[in-house]
């Protein structure tokens, strides 16, 4: 998870996954928007950790997962800030890679750096709200798109669907 606003998407990714049996590890970066804000203090940290199997620190470079050779199905960068775009533009793994980039609008930058990523077989992936759903609610249109995403590593979920947080709003 990085610093662009949309922890809710990351939060409910990881519940989503839950409910699937799946085993997660969390990376979460040092952006602004993942540690020092008022509104990603606290409870939301909190819930990265309490829904996360395993959670490392940015810096962990012992983390298992840190390892090249570690065997994972595929990684899920949800939010994903354009710096951390930017900085995967330039590697790739070979492993599924799905980006959730959340800015609007796109520069040309941000446009060549999808582009980049893109060629090499990752998924770029805004969360573009589908609004012909008839989803009335933040929560419904969060859960859809958590769906579709889960949908790119062959992972179908009701849970998606269903799950809630529990408390208020998560930017
Ligand atoms: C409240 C807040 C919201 C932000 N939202 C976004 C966002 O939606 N998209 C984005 O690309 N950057 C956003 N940023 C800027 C990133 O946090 C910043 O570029 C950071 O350096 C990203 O680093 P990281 O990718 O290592 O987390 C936001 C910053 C703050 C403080």
């Amino acid at each position: 998870m990085t610093g662009a606003s949309g922890a809710i998407l990351g939060v409910r990714v990881l519940m989503a996954l839950g409910h699937l049996n799946v085993e997660t590890h969390l990376i979460m970066s040092n952006g602004p928007g993942t540690r020092s804000t008022p509104r990603s203090s606290a409870g939301i940290l909190q819930s990265y950790i309490n829904y996360a199997q395993h959670v490392y620190d940015i810096d962990d470079m012992e983390a298992g997962i840190a390892s090249g050779s570690f065997r994972i199905d595929g990684m899920i960068v949800v939010p994903c800030s354009m710096k951390t775009l930017a900085g995967i533009h330039n590697g790739l793994s070979r492993r599924r890679l799905v980006l959730v980039t959340r800015e609007t609008p796109l520069s040309e930058i941000h446009l060549r750096n999808m582009l980049g990523v893109t060629r090499p077989g990752a998924v770029v992936f805004p969360p573009a709200p589908a609004f012909y759903t008839g989803q009335t609610s933040v929560d419904g249109l969060v859960n859809r798109s958590v769906a579709r995403m889960l949908q790119l590593f062959d992972l179908y979920t009701k849970g998606a669907e269903s799950c809630d947080l529990g408390y208020g709003n998560v930017n």
